[in-house]
């Protein structure tokens, strides 16, 4: 089947919902779609050819409703670059003709392959990913190529310790190549931000137009830490996991539901991260949800969305209902002075 996107997809976004992304020239959807879970190999139970659907479905309905984005990494799967793989051949098969209205990102950072080439951010191990990942997801370019994550300190032997210029010079070389529009940096903190950025100034790199953190009402580490910097050398900000993985909406409130992804065995949320204290919390933000007439999972993308600094709330799916729900949540992100009031004082309680 070809894919044929609904004509009024911009005609029927709301009100800012593009929103520029730092001082830079891109403008990126409030609502991304990221494609770390549920876009590798079939989960146990599901059959390959119903699993592929599902993705496609997601990827149609988030174009749909506006969302231009697409983020992956190398390693998201399972197995490590599946992910790539299958929303390579949607976006050959069904996407073909509107490449030039996506951004498609990618990152390397974390374990890829075997050996001392195959993580962190040496330029033998970015670039070598780069054209990895260029081939999985049978493009030319993509938008937004990433350093997934800090090198750790040198220690001894071990892997880490690369210069900040040689990580930055490999995506300056991204870029140049015309293999990458942009770069971006995630996770790393708002002291090394800086450095990444001062070193860009001084080497004539490229400069990340991006920084990936993860941020949401249960993780609120960047807004001391990371926004004054990304505010100070204009880069725009794409929360990662702005649903705690899913806690931050009603699906936990009653126990573990199967086929959630605590439930999975490959899901990275844990069933001992959703601690009583964590649900308390979240019950009680549910309340204030719901007497704002949205759900949880709709307040909580309001809430990182609120600060102008945040570009975009990066979020997973596992089913295409999900995405419009979310994509929903836009339309009313203004919270009172009370209804923030309300919420720090569930958070801090
Ligand atoms: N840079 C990094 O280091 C890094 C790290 C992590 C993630 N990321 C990026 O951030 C993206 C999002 O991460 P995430 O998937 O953890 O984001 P998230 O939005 O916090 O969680 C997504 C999960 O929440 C549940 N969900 C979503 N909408 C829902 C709704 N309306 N109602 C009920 N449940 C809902 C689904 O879980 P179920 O499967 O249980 O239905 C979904 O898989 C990733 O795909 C990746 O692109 C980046």
């Amino acid at each position: 089947m070809t894919y044929t996107p609904a004509a009024a997809r911009y005609d029927n976004a709301p009100k800012n919902w593009f929103r520029r992304c730092g001082r830079s020239g891109l403008m990126l959807p409030a609502i991304s779609l990221g494609c770390w879970h549920n876009f590798g190999g079939p989960l146990e139970g599901h059959s390959e050819a119903d699993w592929h659907e599902n993705c496609r479905r997601m990827l149609f309905a988030a174009f749909d409703a506006g969302i231009t984005h697409f983020d992956l990494a190398n390693n998201y799967g399972p197995p490590p670059g599946s992910a790539e793989e299958r929303v390579g051949r949607i976006l050959k098969e069904d996407f073909a003709a509107y490449r030039d209205e996506l951004i498609i990102s990618t990152k390397a950072g974390y374990r890829m392959w075997d050996g001392p080439y195959g993580e962190w951010g040496s330029r033998k191990y970015l670039l070598a990913s780069l054209d990895a990942s260029l081939k999985r997801l049978k493009l030319d370019y993509v938008d937004i190529f990433y350093s997934h994550r800090p090198d750790p300190p040198a220690s001894g032997g071990a892997p880490g310790g690369t210069p900040l210029e040689e990580t930055l010079g490999a995506l300056d070389q991204a870029v140049r190549s015309g293999k990458a529009i942009y770069a971006g940096i995630s996770s790393y903190r708002g002291a090394a931000t800086a450095d990444a950025l001062a070193t860009c100034e001084r080497h004539g790199l490229a400069k990340p137009i991006i920084h990936q953190p993860n941020y949401n009402l249960l993780d609120r580490w960047i807004e001391p830490d990371l926004l004054p910097v990304t505010e100070r050398f204009g880069l725009g900000v794409i929360a990662f996991c702005p649903l705690a993985q899913g806690l931050l909406t009603d699906k936990y409130l009653a126990g573990i539901p199967e086929g959630s992804r605590a439930a999975t065995k490959t899901g990275f949320l844990r069933p001992n991260q959703i601690t009583p204290d964590k649900l308390n919390k979240v019950r009680a933000l549910n309340d204030v949800a719901q007497a704002r007439g949205q759900s949880l999972a709709q307040m909580a993308l309001a809430w990182t969305l609120r600060l102008p600094a945040v570009t975009s709330a990066l979020i997973g799916a596992s089913r295409p209902q999900q995405i419009l729900e979310n994509a929903a949540a836009v339309p009313k992100a203004d919270f009172s002075a009370e209804e923030l009031k309300k919420i720090d004082a569930i958070l801090k309680s």
